[in-house]
């Protein structure tokens, strides 16, 4: 038989794309029992398992086989409806052939990449920023600007000085700028109301597009500063949102909310690699739920899991260890200074905790080893704080 050379089939921008690191490398083998100060996941308490298995029964009851067919529900055209009012809520308004729905926000961020981004193609990103994202990117283009993220998100000052010098030296400007403005992951801040503004008289000035990942925008522990897709004017931003952290991320639910003549080419790519059935379980599940009563439960419990934590630093954390204090999500960012967190992650893992190691979410990991997220949502109180413990222990003994 011949010998197959399966790299000769791989188009260049491929080849280069698999010589880095496989995507989830930055997600460790837990033992079992682990307590999971890791997982970006929503509290398992929260996920309503019983009102979907009923919404599922319901749809097929009353539709028979109509939701398994290729063109699916109606009630998909509801789930349009139903996301358009909650946006509403938010202070975007938008018509319904401006959403298009997508097979969760990573699917969304990645038909936006392969839409606008070729491997000569710029693009911006906040330093630290969400991994999956910087995994996509990627996978399009080498090119990727960074821009710092401090309490009040991601520096905008800074980022006009990066785009005036780029084009007075006539490098390519970025073609889009992907920001989380609202409970960053992984810094778990929120960008001021100033920097938003400033953001968008940015894009308007250089000429570039915002992709708006809002996928903890809904879980705030106070008022919060509107989405930047509500100043949206010129039809620059594309708010992408997703139910992963407020329903359930099993059911690949989420959107791009953008201008009309953009969703038509999206759409061109997406074909039907997205969920009918799951979209119209959710349409099914958003019909008998009061979400607004629903939002104020998850609110409320992710801010008290949230102090938990960081009563719970202050208490077992040496004092050299510094946080951002987060008004929302799902993340606390903490930095110890002198460590390099990567290094530690199996030793903790012996405890029995787990945590992301900050590096994974830089451009440049070197820059981000004394950094470390902890995640409140998935672990339970006790577990909470029992995690938090250890880990204090661990650095404790690292840093006297
Ligand atoms: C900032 C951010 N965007 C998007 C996602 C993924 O959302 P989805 O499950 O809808 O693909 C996550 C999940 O961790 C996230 O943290």
């Amino acid at each position: 038989m011949v010998k197959m050379n399966v790299e000769s089939f791989f188009p260049e921008n491929i080849k280069t794309a698999l010589k880095k690191n496989p995507p989830g490398a930055w997600m460790a083998d837990l033992p079992a029992d682990c307590i999971r100060l890791s997982s970006g996941y929503p509290d398992p308490a929260l996920v309503p398992a019983e009102q979907i298995k009923a919404a599922s029964a319901t749809l097929i009851e009353e539709e028979h086989d109509l939701p398994l067919h290729y063109l699916g529900s109606p009630r998909m055209i509801k789930l349009k409806k139903q996301i358009q009012n909650r946006l509403v809520e938010r202070g975007i308004s938008i018509q319904e052939d401006e959403i298009l729905i997508t097979a969760g926000a990573c699917q969304a961020i990645d038909l936006i990449a392969r839409v606008l981004l070729d491997e000569r193609a710029v693009v911006a990103v906040e330093s630290p920023t969400y991994m999956e994202a910087l995994e996509i990117f990627q996978n399009y283009t080498d090119q990727i600007i960074t821009i710092p993220v401090d309490e009040l998100g991601m520096q905008t000052d800074v980022f006009a000085a990066v785009l005036e010098e780029r084009k007075r030296t006539g490098l390519t400007l970025p073609n889009f700028l992907y920001t989380i403005p609202t409970f960053q992951n992984p810094t778990g801040t929120t960008m001021s109301l100033e920097r938003r503004k400033h953001l968008l008289e940015l894009a308007s000035e250089f000429d570039f597009l915002i992709l708006e990942d809002d996928a903890y925008g809904e879980l705030a522990f106070n008022e919060n500063p509107p989405p930047l897709k509500a100043f949206d004017t010129e039809g620059r931003v594309f708010h992408v949102g997703s139910l992963s952290k407020v329903v359930a991320p099993g059911m690949r639910i989420g959107w791009i909310a953008g201008a009309r003549s953009f969703i038509t080419a999206f759409e061109w790519f997406k074909k039907d690699l997205d969920h009918p059935f799951a979209q119209a379980t959710m349409a099914a599940y958003l019909e008998n739920v009061n979400f607004e009563n629903r939002l104020n439960t998850l609110q409320a419990t992710y801010r008290i899991k949230c102090d938990i934590l960081l009563r719970s630093l202050e208490q077992y954390f040496p004092e050299q260890v510094t946080w951002y204090v987060p008004e929302g999500g799902y993340f606390v960012w903490v930095k110890i200074p002198g460590i390099d967190t990567s290094q530690l992650l199996e030793q903790a893992l012996a405890l029995g905790v787990s945590y992301v190691p900050g590096k994974f979410f830089f451009v440049k990991q070197q820059v981000g080893t004394e950094y470390l997220r902890l995640s409140f949502s998935y672990a339970d109180k006790e577990e909470i704080i029992k995690g938090i413990q250890k880990l204090g222990q661990l650095f404790s003994r690292l840093l006297k």
